[in-house]
């Protein structure tokens, strides 16, 4: 199959395979960039330094977002920016901070910087924060906001192998926090602190990930990625009520999934349903689709022929700009 016929795939038998796809060179190191936006204006990046008595450094109180830019036959496109940046102004609307850029200006910062800096294939990370202030808990009343958008490579989060053979996760001993402890839907710097411990848990104990259970046993995602599984043909996945942020790929695939008429439930899930899955995926704007091939010992079709596969072809398409019905979802730089 040639990349053009994928333009207008119109059901599940004519999606492409992985290999079909004209072949992505990724980035294999975390070079940052040499330019960076930071309040309003573009920057070397080098020497560019947070203050040590920032608010956000000591109390977590900072909201960002990641998001990439893949190359294109139209030249470099950052996916779904506008929805990246949407979300990052109401994760600061909630912890009270005033971002004084429009939604547009920000669009606009972040095309300027990925241009700048020559990026193709490269993942920007915008952050606002509370800087310097007094020692207290209301940066809203004395802490200045700044935001920047810094630039850096990154090639397949949980490594090459693990996007196309998939990944051996565990379930975490640490709990999500529930959503009335902290606004999950928000991407705060501070909620961090839980995917941290899952992550260096994971990882001491020899797998690739993790994924945190919520306090009544259901599942609620993984340290940085949401949790799909299929049983019996039928995609499954949980929504905010699970505690989980709410992710962009995840919204991305929901929609795949709808063009590829896989049936989907919208529903939370207990660890048991996901034990018992035939196949599980995790979404994420760095992982992208990325297939779980173990958890804990209990193994996953993953692969070739399976619909995580299939979706994961389908999502990879449609970050290039093969998907033509879905062109909407690239900011052309
Ligand atoms: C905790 C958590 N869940 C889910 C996601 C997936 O979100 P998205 O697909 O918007 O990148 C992320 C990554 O941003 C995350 O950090």
């Amino acid at each position: 199959m040639t990349p053009t016929a994928i333009h207008e795939w119109p059901s599940f038998a004519h999606a492409p395979d992985l290999d079909d796809l004209p072949p992505l060179q990724r980035p294999t190191g975390q070079t940052l960039a040499k330019y960076i936006w930071w309040d309003g204006e573009i920057r070397e990046a080098e020497g560019q330094a947070v203050h040590y008595y920032s608010n956000a450094l000591h109390y977590g109180s900072g909201v960002f977002e990641g998001i990439r830019c893949y190359p294109t036959e139209r030249g470099p496109a950052i996916f779904r920016l506008h929805d990246h940046m949407r979300r990052l102004l109401a994760s600061a609307a909630i912890y009270g901070m005033n971002v004084p850029y429009s939604l547009e200006r920000l669009v606009e910062a972040a095309a300027d910087v990925t241009r700048v800096n020559g990026i193709a294939n490269g993942y920007l990370r915008p952050l606002a924060y509370f800087g310097q202030g007094p020692v207290n808990l209301t940066p809203k009343r004395q802490c200045a906001v700044s935001l920047f958008i810094a630039a850096r490579e990154l090639g397949a989060f949980l490594g090459e192998e693990g996007l196309r053979r998939g990944i051996r996760v565990t379930i975490s001993s640490w709990r999500k926090f529930h959503h009335t402890m902290l606004p999950t839907t928000a991407k705060a710097t501070g909620h961090y602190a839980n995917s941290v411990l899952a992550a260096h848990e994971a990882t001491d104990r020899g797998f690739d990930d993790a994924i945190l259970l919520n306090q009544d046993g259901t599942v609620a995602e993984a340290t940085g990625e949401n949790v799909f599984f299929v049983k019996h043909g039928e995609l499954v996945t949980n929504d905010a009520t699970s505690s989980i942020l709410p992710g962009i790929t995840r919204d991305t695939v929901l929609k795949l999934a709808a063009d590829l008429h896989v049936p989907v439930k919208i529903r939370a899930f207990t660890r048991d349903e996901l034990m018992m899955a035939d196949e599980v995926f995790l979404t994420g704007t760095a992982a992208e689709v990325t297939p779980v091939r173990e958890i804990d010992g209990r193994a996953f079709e993953a692969g070739p022929g399976t619909i995580g596969a299939k979706l994961q072809k389908a999502y990879l398409s449609a970050v290039r700009g093969l998907i033509r019905q879905h062109d909407d979802w690239l900011h052309y730089v």
